[in-house]
């Protein structure tokens, strides 16, 4: 059975103090749930991520990183390796946000040697993907995510999805208060889980998570996670306020 997962990505927010906060309400707020097949996980700035894992210890909590760098190690400023980051305990990685694509100039080759970088070092990656307000305006939309999919994933072995969260993010639907339909999401997650099907097999399709993200809140959360093919959420904004990222993790 696939796992169901709330992720938090917290963006550019939260020092020490505030993810020591923030963390210790969520995790005493769902320590009385039953939560035996959801996964929560939360990805905080690399800064607070040691305070994050000892944050999260004895609880139901996982920690993420937002972002890493393809290559081993060398001279590059200002990053941090998937190397480095397993040396603080992180198992987990986003990787392919819009947000990368969209101010750093990430594309689908650069984010295909992250994912390859991920996997070398045991991580795993929570991949993001999805189409620009225009491409589906001009009903594009599911060939610009094919697309995305076919130059990132296509490549690896279907042993490495074992390691592999995937998560469709529209880009006009992130921090804009606009969310996809119910209906927009499933049909999306029952496209990207037939492109994995037509690739790797059924099987490996029907066991690979999809999240959807992009202006979950807790009143709308109950309806998106209730389509089929979706498997929970990656939340933004929400994921800040702890009582609004319990009434996600309840929803699920
Ligand atoms: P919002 O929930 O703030 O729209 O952000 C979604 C997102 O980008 C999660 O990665």
């Amino acid at each position: 059975m696939r796992k169901k997962i709330v992720a938090g990505n917290w963006k550019m927010n939260n020092g020490i103090e505030e993810t020591e906060k923030l963390i210790h309400a969520v995790t005493n707020s769902i320590a009385s749930l039953n939560l035996e097949n959801v996964r929560v996980i939360v990805a905080p700035s690399f800064v607070s991520l040691t305070t994050a894992i000892e944050s999260v210890k004895n609880s139901h909590v996982e920690v993420a990183a937002q972002n890493m760098h393809q290559a081993k190690n060398g001279a590059f400023t200002g990053e941090i390796s998937a190397e480095m980051l397993v040396s603080i305990g992180v198992k987990t990685v986003i990787l392919g946000h819009s947000e990368r694509r969209q101010y750093f100039g990430e594309n689908d080759e650069l984010i295909a040697r992250k994912i390859d970088a991920a996997l070398a070092n045991n991580l795993e990656v929570i991949f993001c993907f999805g189409e620009l307000l225009e491409e589906r305006k001009l009903d594009n939309h599911l060939l610009e995510v094919g697309s995305q999919l076919k130059n990132t994933l296509f490549h690896l072995k279907p042993e490495d999805f074992k390691n592999i969260i995937l998560a469709y993010e529209p880009v006009w639907a992130i921090g804009t208060g606009e969310t996809a339909t119910p209906e927009q999401a499933q049909e999306m997650h029952a496209f990207v889980r037939n492109v994995i099907a037509k690739k790797f097999g059924k099987e490996i399709a029907d066991s690979v998570s999809i999240l959807y993200g992009g202006s979950v809140k807790p009143s709308n959360a109950e309806e998106i996670f209730s389509k089929e093919d979706v498997d929970g959420g990656l939340i933004g904004g929400a994921s800040l306020v702890a009582v609004d990222f319990v009434a996600i993790i309840e929803a699920i």
